[in-house]
């Protein structure tokens, strides 16, 4: 089903500036439908994501209508939020896209020091689907550790049984590939506050770097250099939810 909007609102929630500036816009000719000048500030858009192809606003291809989805490479050092102090991730954004309504939100939160695969989107039902725990869409992180594994922690992070401090619950099975003695890939099915490194606390352990190159089927590709990102069409989308959750312990 498709949404049928006035441009003039559609391009002022996409940051554009306000209606009437909208409308000031179509008056001096600024915005080009298929190389002509739009004529009504009020024309119907039935089908906003066509129109990317087709307008120009100043001269520029029109941004991504709603229903954006991103992937970001997050860096170290900036934080998932849209208030607190110091670098945060939608400053990596361009200026207008910070202007939206609906905004572009993060698809949950890494930590200020961890990097990798940041899915964003203005999309509030796509959110809820990636990170309901219903879904167990599985995010996989690749962890650096002060000290070696003892060989006793695959067992004990897939057991359900894992207890991490503060929580009356035991965390989901989680699968853990030891890479080398101090690293390994954690694949987790939740998105509890700080969870792979409250996992390797409950186990004696300490993450010295944390880094995320999944969520569900969607790597982070080794071309997305850290600070950049990419918009993701529908076969990626898919991709996050195509994926099978990781096998129960016994
Ligand atoms: N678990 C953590 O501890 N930190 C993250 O950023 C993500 C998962």
């Amino acid at each position: 089903m498709s949404v049928i909007v006035r441009l003039d609102r559609l391009l002022s929630n996409m940051g554009y500036g306000s209606r009437r500036e909208v409308q000031q816009m179509v008056r001096a000719g600024q915005i080009l439908l298929d190389g002509a000048p739009v004529k009504a500030a009020d024309m119907k858009i039935a089908a906003a994501q066509t129109l990317v192809e087709r307008m120009t606003v100043r001269g520029q291809r029109l941004d991504p209508p709603p229903g954006v989805v991103l992937m970001l490479h997050k860096p170290l050092g900036v934080t998932c939020s849209h208030k607190d102090a110091g670098p945060l991730v939608y400053s990596l954004l361009p200026p207008r896209w910070r202007s939206r309504e609906p905004a572009i939100s993060t698809v949950g939160r890494l930590d200020k020091d961890t990097s990798g695969l940041l899915l964003l989107t203005d999309d509030g039902d796509l959110l809820h689907r990636i990170i309901s725990p219903r879904r167990h869409v599985p995010k996989r992180y690749l962890a650096t550790l002060a000290r070696p594994l003892d060989g006793s922690e695959v067992a004990r992070f897939a057991s359900g049984t894992l207890m991490l401090e503060g929580d009356d619950k035991p965390v989901a099975p989680a699968v853990l590939e030891p890479l080398t003695p101090t690293t390994a890939f954690l694949t987790v099915t939740e998105g509890r506050y700080h969870q792979v490194r409250r996992m390797f606390a409950a186990v004696g352990n300490h993450v010295e770097a944390l880094h995320r190159d999944r969520v569900g089927g969607l790597a982070l590709p080794d071309d997305l250099a850290p600070g950049r990102y990419g918009l993701l069409g529908e076969a990626e989308v898919a991709a996050i939810f195509a994926v099978p959750a990781p096998a129960e312990s016994n």
